[in-house]
C-alpha cells in the first residue's frame, strides 16, 4: 500500500464515516444569564496562542495533502480559509518530505492564502531538519506534531516502535523556527500526558479527543479482517481531555475532535482552549457544498458564538473562560474518579 493511496482511504473513510450525534459535550451545561448586559456588537472573537493573534478561535484542522488528488482539497480548504479569516493546519508532510513531487499539494495552501495563518503537520518523531523543511514548505505560522499511536498500532502498514518520542518532540520544540503545537489525532490526551510534555518545554497542545473522526475505526476498515473494532471507544474525549487540563497554567490548551457545532465550541472555549479545530466536519461540507457551503458554516458558527456568548454575559473569551459550567453523567464521574475538581 502506497503512502498516497493511504492519503486518499483517509480521506474516502472519512467522508464516509456518520456524523456523530451523542458526545460528551452533552455533559456540559451552561447556565443562562437572564441579565447579560452585552450587545451581539460588543461580543470580539480574537484570541492567542503563543504571540500569534487570531481574529477567531476556530480553524480548520489538519486533514491532508500527499496525494496529487488532494491538491484540489487543500486548494478548496485554503480558500475556505482565506474568506472566513479562520487559520488552517495542513495533513502531515512526511509525503513531501520523502517525494519532492508532491510539495505542490501542500504549497497550495500559502499560495491560495498568501496572509493567512499557515499550520505545519508532520508525526511527532519527526527531525529538527524536517521539522525546518515542512515550516519553510509552506511559510508555516506554527507546526503541529501529531501523536497517534493507536493509529499506527491498528494501521496495518503502521509504526510498531513508539521509543524515544518525548526527546524528539523536544529537539523539535527546542529548534523549530516557529511555536510548536503537539496534537492527537482524536484519542484525546489526560494529565500524564501534559506533565511530560510540560517537562520538555512544550508549551502548546491540542488536546485531539475522541468523539469525531475515529482513526482506530478507519484503519480498522483497511484491514482485510477488521479485528480491531473492539478498540472504536479507545481514548478520551475531547471534554474529558480539556478537564484533565485543569492545573496546567503553563500550557496553552487548543481542543478539537468531535466538535459539532458551535455550541460545543463555546464549551471548548469556556474550559479553558485557546483555540477549536474541526477538521472531519468540514471536509464533509466542503465535499457536498463546496467552497460556498462551507464558508456559510464557519461564518454561521461565528455569529452563532457571538449569540451563545451574549447570552452568557462574556464579550470576550478571557470571559467566556470564566462563565460557570455545570457538569453532568459520565463525564462528571470521570472527573471524580480522577480527582479533578
Ligand atoms: C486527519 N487528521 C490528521 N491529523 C494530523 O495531525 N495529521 C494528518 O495528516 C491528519 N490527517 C487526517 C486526514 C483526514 C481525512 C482527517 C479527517 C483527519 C486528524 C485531524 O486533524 C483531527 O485531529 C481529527 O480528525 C479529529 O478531529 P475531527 O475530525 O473530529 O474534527
Amino acid at each position: 500500500m502506497s503512502r498516497e493511496n493511504r492519503k486518499l482511504d483517509h480521506v474516502r473513510l472519512a467522508l464516509s464515516s456518520e456524523a456523530v450525534q451523542i458526545s460528551d459535550f452533552d455533559d456540559l451545561h451552561f447556565v443562562h444569564q437572564s441579565l447579560p448586559e452585552v450587545g451581539l456588537e460588543d461580543i470580539r472573537l480574537d484570541t492567542q496562542i503563543g504571540e500569534l493573534v487570531l481574529s477567531s478561535p476556530i480553524f480548520i484542522n489538519a486533514m491532508t495533502g500527499g496525494a496529487i488528488s488532494t491538491k484540489d482539497i487543500n486548494q478548496g480548504l485554503a480558500e475556505v480559509a482565506r474568506e472566513t479569516g479562520v487559520a488552517m493546519a495542513v495533513g502531515s508532510q512526511r509525503a513531501a518530505l520523502a517525494n519532492p513531487e508532491l510539495i505542490d499539494t501542500y504549497r497550495i495552501v500559502r499560495q491560495i492564502n498568501p496572509k493567512g495563518v499557515v499550520i505545519a503537520n508532520l508525526g511527532a518523531g519527526a527531525s529538527v531538519e524536517d521539522a525546518k523543511q515542512a515550516v519553510e514548505m509552506i511559510e508555516a505560522d506554527l507546526l503541529q506534531l501529531h501523536l497517534n499511536v493507536p493509529q499506527e498500532v491498528v494501521m496495518p502498514e503502521g509504526d510498531r516502535d513508539f521509543k524515544g518520542i518525548l526527546e524528539a518532540i523536544q529537539r523539535v520544540a527546542d529548534e523549530a523556527p516557529v511555536p510548536v503545537i503537539v496534537k492527537e489525532v482524536g484519542f484525546g490526551m489526560c494529565r500524564e500526558t501534559y506533565e511530560q510534555l510540560k517537562s520538555i518545554g512544550v508549551k502548546i497542545v491540542d488536546v485531539g479527543g475522541r468523539g469525531g473522526t475515529n482513526f482506530i475505526s478507519i484503519e480498522n476498515q483497511r484491514r482485510s479482517r477488521q479485528e480491531y473494532s473492539h478498540l472504536s471507544g479507545w481514548g478520551q474525549s475531547t471534554a474529558i481531555s480539556l478537564l484533565e487540563a485543569d492545573g496546567f497554567s503553563d500550557l496553552e490548551f487548543i481542543a478539537s475532535g468531535g466538535v459539532r457545532n458551535s455550541l460545543d465550541v463555546a464549551k471548548c472555549l469556556a474550559l479553558g482552549a485557546k483555540g477549536v479545530g474541526v477538521a472531519g466536519p468540514i471536509l464533509r461540507i466542503f465535499s457536498e457544498q463546496g467552497i460556498e457551503g462551507a464558508v456559510q458554516v464557519i461564518e454561521s458558527w461565528h455569529e452563532q458564538l457571538r449569540a451563545v456568548m451574549t447570552l452568557l454575559g462574556a464579550q470576550s473569551l478571557a470571559e467566556l473562560k470564566k462563565v460557570p459550567v455545570v457538569i453532568m453523567g459520565r463525564t462528571k464521574e470521570w472527573c471524580e474518579l480522577r480527582g479533578i475538581d
